[in-house]
């Protein structure tokens, strides 16, 4: 079967690169202004064929290079994980100032967490006028709680009340949230000492 990427998978890895490139030239530069690298770590990845061709079927779309380019638009995926809330800001700020790059989209489920607890800020960007990536930007302590209900959802013998596994991981992201909430305040006050 020809690839839904058509002739362009090549130049979406070279447009992930990129991305990853400036997302460390931003971090070295924050580094090297505060002393303290804003970044615990990076992932980039292109969606593999099966997970593209699998959206479409879900999403009603014929798959086709056109769905998979345009109308879906996190063929390429990256995910920064920072210590800080004010680094996931800071970084959102840098990324939109780059001339080659256009926010398209932001959905800051930081500000208005999904029902379940989920909570990071993703933007939608349209790199050198040409292809969409998806950039999710989170916190250690919203990454954990991602991979733990990642985890759970995917896991079909799930034992126990789901209703009760479901709330417990609510009041878990909202702990969580209020311990980062914590935690960027006790950097301001060292900041300010
Ligand atoms: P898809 O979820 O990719 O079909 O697109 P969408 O338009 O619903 O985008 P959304 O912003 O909801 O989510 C995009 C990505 O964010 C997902 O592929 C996941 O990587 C992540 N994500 C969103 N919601 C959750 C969630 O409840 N739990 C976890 N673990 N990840 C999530
Ligand atoms: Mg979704």
């Amino acid at each position: 079967m020809d690839s839904i990427y058509g002739e362009h998978a090549a130049q979406l890895e070279a447009t992930l690169e990129k991305l990853l490139a400036e997302i460390d030239a931003i971090r070295a530069d924050m580094s090297a202004a505060t002393g303290m690298d804003p970044v615990e770590h990076t992932l980039g990845r292109i969606k593999t064929e099966e997970s593209m061709r699998e959206k479409c079927r879900r999403q009603g779309l014929p798959e086709t290079e056109a769905s998979a380019l345009e109308t879906i638009h996190d063929a390429i995926g990256v995910r920064v994980v920072c210590a800080f809330l004010d680094d996931v800001y800071e970084i959102r700020d840098r990324l939109a100032a780059l001339p080659f790059l256009e926010v398209v989209e932001e959905k800051n489920y930081i500000r208005h967490a999904k029902p379940n607890g989920y909570r990071s800020l993703h933007l939608i960007v349209r790199v050198d006028g040409r292809y969409f990536a998806e950039i999710q930007l989170r916190t250690i302590s919203m990454d954990t709680w991602a991979a733990l209900e990642h985890h759970l959802k995917y896991k079909k013998d799930v034992r126990g009340n789901l209703n009760l596994i479901t709330g417990e991981l609510k009041r878990c992201a909202d702990e969580l949230a209020s311990t980062d909430a914590s935690m960027q305040t006790i950097r301001d006050m060292i900041r300010t000492m």
